[in-house]
Formats: C-alpha cells, structure tokens, sequence
C-alpha cells in the first residue's frame, strides 16, 4: 500500500471550523461532565489537522499555550502553514506526518493535555485507526482528554448502499465523477424502482442533503475506500485499548439525560451497563454523528473544586443570535427533538450575561436564584445558551492575533479565497461570515471611509464575478442590487463588526 494506507487524497478538503473543538468549549464540556483539564500554558494536537483553519482559530484564543496539527497532506500543511505565517500566529507548528509512522515513535511529538480527531477515525484503514488511536494514547498527558468525532451506526445505516456504489463507480474516474455517477443512478432507481428507497427512507433525505454540500467536503465523505460507520459500542472498547476512557459528550445538549422522553430515559436508567445505555440512547435519536470525550485517567476535582472551577467559568452574551419572538421560548434542535428552554428563566440568564462587557460568571448566575437547587437548572440553561448560540463563553485575552487574522483573512476572501469564519479570540473561537461580510470587514481594516464601502464591496463582487441573492434569487437591477448592499453594510455594523470587535477581533 503506498503512503495514503487507501485513504482518498485526490482533492484538499475544506476550511472548516467546528466550535465543540475549541480549548474553551471542551472546558466546559468537560467540567459538567465531571473532568477538569488544564486551562493554561496547554498543549494541544489536532490529529489530521487538514487546512489547518480550526487549529488557528483555537491558537489565537490561547497565545499562552502551544498547538500542533499533523496531517499527511503536502497540500494541507502547505495551507496551513502559509496562513499561519501571514497572520504571524506563532503558538502554533504544523507537521506533515503519517500516523502510522508517528506511531512508531510517538515520543517525537512531546505531551499534550488536548488531542482532537475532528471526522477522522471512520475514514481511515483499521491499521491506521489503531496505530492513530496508540499514537493518541501515548502522547496524551495522564488526565488529558481526548475529543473524536465519527460517523455513527444507526444514522448511516440508510446510505450504505449509495457510498457503496460510488467507491464502485470510482474504477477508473475521479473522485467527483464517481460521485456524479452513484447520485445519477441513484436518480434512475429511487424514481423508476423504489424498492431499496423504500425500506431505507434516510437514504432519500441523504441524496437530497448532497445538493447543497460542498464537493471538497463530500469526496472526502463519500469517495473514501474505508468509510465505515461504526457503533458507539465499538469505539468506546477501541479506546479503551490505548486507555482512553469515554467521559461523555462534547454536544452539550446529549449531556442532559432529563431532555430525553420519559420512556427512555427509564429505558436507560433500568440498564446497568454503561456502554449499553449509551448505544440505547444513540438507537433513540438515530445518532448519525458522535462527538466524543475521552479521558487518559479521570482528572475528578473534589466536589468544592469543581464547583469552583464551574462556577469561575464566564459567559456573555452573543449579537449575532436574536432572542425568540415575545412570548416564544428558546428553542433547540438536538437528538431526540426539539426541546424548549423555559423562557422567564432562560431571559434571566441572558440579562444577567448581557449586563456588561465582562458578561457574567456561572457563581453570578447562580447567586441570583433565590432556590440554591437551581444551580444544575443553571448549568443546563447556560449549555442549552451555548449550544444555541445565544451566548458565548468569555476569555480573558489579548485579541491581537485574531485581528491580524481576520486582517489576513479578509483581504483574502476578497481575492477569491474561500473563507467563511471570523476570528473571536475573546469567545474562544470564530463565527460564520459570508463573502459580503469579509468585503467590507476588509474596507474596515483598509480604513475605507463609510462612504465608499458600497463601491468598494460592489468592486470586489464584479472582480470576483459574483452577484448577490434575494430569496434565494439573484438579483439582476442595480438598483437593488445596491438597495440591499447598503442595508447589508448598515447591519454589518450595527451587529457583525459590533461583535467582532467585542471579541476583539478587529
Ligand atoms: C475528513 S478530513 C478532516 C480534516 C479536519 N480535521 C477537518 O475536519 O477539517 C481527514 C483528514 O485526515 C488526514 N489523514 C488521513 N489519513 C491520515 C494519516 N494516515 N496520517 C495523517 N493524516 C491523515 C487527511 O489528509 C485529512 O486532512
């Protein structure tokens, strides 16, 4: 086998980011679940780190600490190391490295109380998983903690067959032409002999999902010769090889066992094995995708401690999510629904965090309500805010680098990169942006007076041959076209830059 050990290379994957993934968001995660980790002077490693975007983001919030990506793609480090170097992020070294071979030697990479495998560990050949999982195992610190997201069994179940058939159409045809062909027969099939839709009705919602996803992120999904879903059951004992305990859930709302319906949640408490309740409770939501918290030993704080550290953990509040509509509660899509955060209650966590600049501590919230049995309401309250995006955690840092970055990345995008998140160095991560949002957050950077922000966006749209869209339409007037840019710019100001400035990002 050469060195991709199968593993579908053709085409770089894309600059994503993904906010569980983040030192201040694993923190938290971890405190509620019982475990505590370092919070300064870290190390942190992102095991197939691609573009190396996520692992910036994460640099940024944490000048004081040190990040390390490895992944086996020349076209991935390249990326990623130029990026760094632009933006003069220093706490941070990528290194083009196989898993298998650093697994051979695993103390060259020195000790880390993070590791991340951000859809990873069921893409890869076994013998890369287990040497990725050894290599995971050993340089991860006593207590460090270890997050893995993964494509999940039931979920998968449905589009089995469709993956199958394009590693099949793969003989001899590119990744995306493979592709193309698997969805064009499964076209044919799903309206011609329905069969196969028909006891997979997933498979359909799949097909349809594939419209709208990006090729860079599809081929790396689809096109992979060793994709393969697995039971939560069976990653957990995987782990458990290289002493990597299961600790819980980076999806905040999977972390409360009280939003499950009645049924099942006495289904689960009457199950003994720990193991067994989390593959129920997978079975309950048609869990498709797991992110997972490991430990190497458990870091349990005493129960004063922890209360402490929880308690110490500052949230604000975020511009960019509106509250509900009066009298509607806060809403929030997870596993087995919707559920409905209480709206008094959640309103007066909100105000709270939304007080001053400095926001709120989890003890400030707390020490409001008057019952002391509200403390786990709280914290439930502040994951289900967090999670909903209505508020962000807050850090205490200098946002030098993220505005250099944000600086970078604009000009960036406005020369045809595709860039969609903004750094937020003081809410430990970033934010989604589109391309009308990086141009003039770079007239802003440029010092272009407010005046001729519209022109200079306008510009970059015709350079780039872009045009914009109303209702899912685009828009061929220019007066319009005008109309809703110079409302664009205005609201950009008034929330977007607002925000990224809070955060210190600009
Ligand atoms: C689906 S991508 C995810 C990338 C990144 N974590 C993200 O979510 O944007 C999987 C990554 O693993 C890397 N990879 C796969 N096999 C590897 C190996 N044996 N050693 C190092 N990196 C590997 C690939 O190059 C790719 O960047």
């Amino acid at each position: 086998m050469d060195w991709k050990h199968g593993y579908f290379a053709e085409k770089g994957y894309t600059f994503g980011y993904y906010a569980e993934t983040m030192p201040i968001r694993l923190r938290w995660a971890g405190l509620i679940q019982g475990h505590a980790c370092p919070f300064t002077g870290f190390r942190y490693l992102d095991a197939g780190c691609g573009q190396g975007l996520n692992l910036i983001m994460a640099a940024v919030a944490h000048p004081d600490s040190e990040f390390v990506g490895i992944d086996f793609l020349p076209e991935h480090i390249a990326h990623a190391r130029a990026l760094a170097l632009s933006c003069g992020v220093k706490n941070v070294t990528f290194i083009e490295g196989d898993f298998v071979e650093l697994a051979a030697d695993p103390r060259v990479l020195g000790e880390f109380d993070y590791a991340v495998c951000h859809g990873i560990t069921t893409w890869i050949a076994p013998e890369v998983k287990s040497a990725l999982f050894n290599l995971i195992g050993k340089v991860l610190r006593p207590g460090g903690l270890f997050y893995n997201s993964y494509n999940t069994f039931p979920g998968w179940l449905g589009t089995v067959p469709f993956q199958h058939l394009v590693l099949l159409e793969q003989r001899g045809r590119t990744g995306e032409k493979a592709l193309d062909a698997a969805r064009e027969s499964c076209k044919v099939l799903g309206e011609c002999a329905p069969g196969m839709f028909n006891a997979l009705p997933a498979l359909e919602s799949r097909m349809k999902a594939l419209e709208n996803q990006d090729p860079a992120y599809l081929v790396q999904e689809y096109n992979n010769h060793f994709w393969q879903p697995v039971f939560v059951s069976q990653m957990i004992d995987d782990l458990a090889n290289s002493k990597l305990n299961y600790l819980g859930t980076a999806t905040l709302p999977e972390a409360y066992d009280n939003l499950l319906p009645k049924p099942v949640l006495d289904l689960l408490d009457r199950q003994g094995d720990a193991i067994v309740r989390e593959q129920l409770r997978d079975y309950a939501s048609n869990q498709s995708f797991r992110r997972d918290l490991y430990v190497k030993g458990r870091r349990q704080p005493w129960p004063g401690e922890l209360a402490t550290l929880i308690g110490d953990f500052r949230v604000g509040v975020s511009l960019l999510e509106a509250r509900p509509a009066a009298g509607e509660p806060y809403a929030i899509r997870c596993g087995t629904g919707e559920t409905k955060g209480e709206r008094k209650f959640y309103d007066a966590i909100m105000d709270r965090a939304g007080a001053g600049a400095d926001g709120a501590t989890i003890h400030d919230l707390i020490n409001r309500r008057k019952d002391p049995r509200d403390r786990g309401g709280v914290l439930q309250a502040v994951s289900m805010l967090l999670y909903g995006g209505w508020l962000v955690p807050l850090l205490d840092v200098n946002g030098a680098m993220g505005a250099a970055v944000n600086r970078h990345l604009a000009a960036a995008v406005t020369s045809g990169a595709p860039y969609r998140y903004v750094s937020l160095p003081r809410f430990g991560g970033a934010a989604p942006m589109r391309d009308t949002d990086w141009f003039m957050l770079d007239c802003r950077c440029r010092g272009v007076p407010a005046k001729d922000w519209l022109v200079s966006v306008n510009a970059a749209l015709r350079r780039l041959n872009r045009g914009i869209l109303k209702d899912g339409q685009p828009v061929d007037s220019d007066e319009e076209r005008d109309r809703i840019l110079a409302k664009g710019i205005e609201e950009f100001c008034a929330v977007r830059l607002k925000q990224i400035e809070c955060a210190g990002g600009a």
